[in-house]
């Protein structure tokens, strides 16, 4: 059953999921500004600085906390269970994707070689937002 400590662990996961959130927001809005300024530039090498240390201090572990928060707390509550649970699951595994997409883009970004438009990030920039919106109404209303 569950213990005194899930509560703890569920503040610990909402806490991951804010920073996590925070910079899946903010990445591709970086990548958006770093499309307009020019390779070898000062502008472009201080986004280059920018997003990486976004993505390797912030954003992988707040992802990892909250991976695993999440799973203890599945784990713990039986959640395995529940139907809003599974597609939970499916739209976190989609955010993670997208993760590792905004990690490839990083390093892309980081030898000059960004291979997509201004238009592009702009549109993906929208993927976490809606995503985070659905995963938050699934597991506070739990429809089903
Ligand atoms: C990475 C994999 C994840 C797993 C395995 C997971 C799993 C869970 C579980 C089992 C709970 C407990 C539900 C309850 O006690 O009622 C929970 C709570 C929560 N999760 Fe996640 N989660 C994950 C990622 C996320 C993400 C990406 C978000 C938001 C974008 C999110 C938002 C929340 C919120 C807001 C709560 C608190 C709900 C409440 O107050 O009861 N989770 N999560």
């Amino acid at each position: 059953m569950q213990g005194w400590w899930y509560d703890w662990i569920k503040a610990l996961h909402v806490i991951a999921v804010i920073s996590w959130m925070a910079g899946m927001l903010y990445l591709p809005r970086l990548f958006v500004y770093h499309c307009e300024a020019e390779a070898g530039s000062k502008q472009s090498e201080t986004f280059k600085v920018m997003e990486r240390r976004l993505f390797k201090a912030i954003i992988n572990p707040a992802m990892i906390v909250t991976w695993l928060a999440g799973l203890y707390l599945v784990w713990a509550g039986h959640w395995y269970l529940s139907g809003w649970f599974h597609v939970k699951f499916l739209l976190v595994l989609l955010m993670s994707g997208v993760h590792g997409f905004f990690g490839r883009c990083v390093r892309a970004f980081a030898a000059d070689r960004n291979l997509h438009s201004q238009k592009f990030y702009r549109l993906i920039n929208e993927v976490p937002t809606a995503l985070m919106i659905v995963i938050v109404i699934l597991v506070i209303v739990k429809p089903f």
